[in-house]
């Protein structure tokens, strides 16, 4: 069942180009500008009309909503708070009738995140769920919600899971914007046309796998790791270090690029490894000062850039190149190569990648 592949999660990492387009599928036309939610239906209205939208998840799901949080308010315009389902539901949160509230899950079972949407529920929120496993109990107490339609997720390291949550979530925000009228009629159609180009964007930064191994081999007894990345990047380096840590059990910490000053930067010296996003966007420049930053400390540095990319191949050590794409969709293509340096550093360190030691695939106890 691991299909020819040694572990489960490496299944599943070479899945996504399939992943994706399953999660598209039905519901996304470019050519047609047809972009339909059949599970964000009869909450359509209330969406586009919401004050604010409240969204509650764990772990990896919870990094999906960072990056939600960008797409919803830059092209939605409507404010987002994207909150760790565990405290949420402690902390005696403010939430008024007809707030809208997302959980993100792939179980569908994390006991926090339930608990977060019942508490939701009771003060009389809409509740939403963006969830893989259908009929799951996330699936069953929401009002409305869109599946992910990735397939059963098997290894405890969340992958597909998650390319496939930033999908239905920019689905979901396109949506929304087209019918606010926040977006313009170009931007939206570009953005359906690239969103479609995914799966084989995703197929292209797989080939890098190789060049991965040969890197991993390097770096595969470091004992720390930063991820740093800006803008849309910064949930992909949070959710790079929270890969590397679950399966490796190497430490690894992910932060916005230039929160490095404000600490970080002095744990820097010539045995660190820093991974950086540095894909060509809005931050490029500045992401590359923060490099630049990094050597001057004789920080060994891992750059994910894009095709074509030549001004950062003088700087880093090793650079990775990812195919370009808007940036509001590039998480989808450079979280690739972060699961597959997590992925490999775990395997040559002889650690149980599908397993992991004291993880479990669902945490249905808080
Ligand atoms: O099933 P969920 O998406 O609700 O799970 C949330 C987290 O437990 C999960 O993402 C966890 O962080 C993964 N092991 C990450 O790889």
């Amino acid at each position: 069942e691991k299909g020819g592949y040694e572990h489960f999660m490496l299944k599943e990492i070479f899945e996504q180009p399939n992943s994706i387009a399953d999660c598209m599928r039905g519901r996304l036309k470019a050519n047609e500008g047809k972009l339909v939610l059949g599970g964000i239906h009869e909450y359509a209205n209330a969406l586009t009309n919401a004050q604010r939208i409240v969204i509650v998840a764990c772990g990896t799901s919870w990094h999906a909503g960072l990056v939600a949080e960008y797409i919803i308010e830059d092209f939605c315009r409507i404010p987002v708070e994207v909150e760790y389902a565990s405290e949420f539901r402690y902390r005696n949160p403010i939430i008024n009738e007809g707030d809208i509230v997302i959980a993100i899950s792939q179980s569908g079972e994390t006991a926090d995140t339930l608990a977060a949407l019942e508490l939701a529920k009771s003060k009389g929120a809409i509740i939403l769920g963006v969830v893989n496993a259908v009929g799951s109990s996330i699936s069953r107490i929401t009002h409305e919600g869109a599946y992910l339609h990735a397939g059963p997720e098997i290894g405890v390291a969340s992958t597909k899971a998650f390319t496939a949550q930033l999908t239905v979530l920019i689905m979901m925000a396109l949506r929304i914007a087209h019918r606010k009228g926040t977006i313009t009629e170009s931007k939206y159609h570009e953005l359906l046309v690239e969103l479609e180009s995914i799966p084989a964007k995703i197929k292209k930064a797989l080939d890098v796998n190789d060049q991965i191994k040969e890197i991993s081999a390097r770096f595969k007894d470091a004992r720390n790791f930063i991820y740093l990345g800006r803008g849309y990047n910064f949930p992909v380096a949070l959710e790079g270090a929270l890969k590397l840590k679950e399966i490796s059990y190497i430490h690894a910490e992910g932060y916005p690029a230039a929160e490095m000053k404000h600490g970080p930067i002095a744990l820097i010296d010539e045995e660190m490894p820093v991974v950086f996003i540095a894909t060509r966007d809005s931050s490029y420049e500045k992401v590359v000062s923060n490099i630049q930053e990094v050597k001057a400390r004789k920080g060994k540095v891992i750059a994910i850039v894009t095709e074509g990319e030549e001004t950062i191949n003088q700087i880093a050590d090793f650079v990775i190149e990812v195919p370009h794409t808007s940036e509001a969709l590039m998480p989808l293509v450079s979280v690739i190569p972060l699961q597959l340096l997590s992925y490999h550093i775990a395997v040559m360190r002889g650690c149980n990648v599908d397993q992991p030691r004291n993880l479990a695939k669902s945490v249905t106890v808080e």
